[in-house]
């Protein structure tokens, strides 16, 4: 499903490049779920963007269900990024000008992909049915981050992409969220990567690795 081999990144400075990433291999399969963790300024986030297509690697390749995304001009990673994975961030990124059913079903309708049945199920699921036609700043945290979960697994992409999904909300809410997260990823059979600093969380994920000096150890 998502295979990373010697994935290699730095980043431009005025002091010079600044590497990052240094050799990274790992490998997920279908409906897999893979704890990353490392200490902060490892490159968790950086893999993930490269992963999502938010960024280019230097070196190595990136496959994500048998497509290189190294091979890809903007245009055509652009389209992939509508179809192919669903991003969840620790800052919930909705778009405050939309109503919460318009968020949910955004980015599947970019995708040609809007499913009015598995959309209410979603809104269902996650306990947003009440709460449809309010704007993201009437939501608690809570509900604004099942809403950017809700819409990341709007267009059934093959791949979750979550950069510490709970960080921003207190224990028992980012436990309810964990939840329902993991059991919509079960049941949908998509496979996740998600960025965490807790023990407790990476726990419950099947695999855990740890980023340190630019490879992933573990
Ligand atoms: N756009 C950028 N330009 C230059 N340096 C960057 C850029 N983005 C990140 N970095 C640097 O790259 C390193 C890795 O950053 P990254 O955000 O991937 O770490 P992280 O493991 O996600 O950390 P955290 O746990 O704090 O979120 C850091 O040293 C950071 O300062
Ligand atoms: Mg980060």
């Amino acid at each position: 499903m998502l295979i990373i081999r010697q994935v290699h990144k730095a980043y431009p400075t005025p002091q010079g490049p600044l590497p990052v990433l240094a050799g990274v291999d790992l490998q997920l399969g279908q409906g897999q779920s893979l704890a990353l963790m490392g200490e902060s300024g490892s490159g968790k986030s950086t893999l993930l963007h490269l992963v999502a297509g938010l960024d280019r690697i230097d070196s190595g390749s990136i496959e994500v269900a048998g497509q290189a995304l190294e091979h890809l001009g903007e245009r055509q990673l652009a389209a992939w990024r509508c179809t192919g994975i669903g991003l969840i961030f620790q800052q919930f990124n909705l778009i405050g000008s939309l109503s919460v059913a318009d968020n949910l079903a955004f980015q599947a309708r970019l995708a040609g992909r809007h499913d009015p049945a598995w959309n209410s199920e979603l809104a269902e699921r996650l306990g947003l049915s009440s709460v449809l036609q309010r704007y993201p700043e009437q939501l608690s945290g809570g509900q604004q981050q099942r809403v950017a979960l809700g819409r990341a697994l709007a267009s059934r992409p093959a791949l979750l992409l979550a950069d510490e999904p709970t960080g921003n909300l207190d224990e028992h809410t980012s436990g309810q969220v964990l939840d329902l997260l993991l059991q919509l990823q079960a049941d949908s059979g998509c496979s996740l990567l998600m960025v965490t600093h807790s023990p407790a969380i990476a726990a419950r994920l099947q695999r855990q690795v740890v980023l340190h000096a630019g490879q992933v150890q573990g």
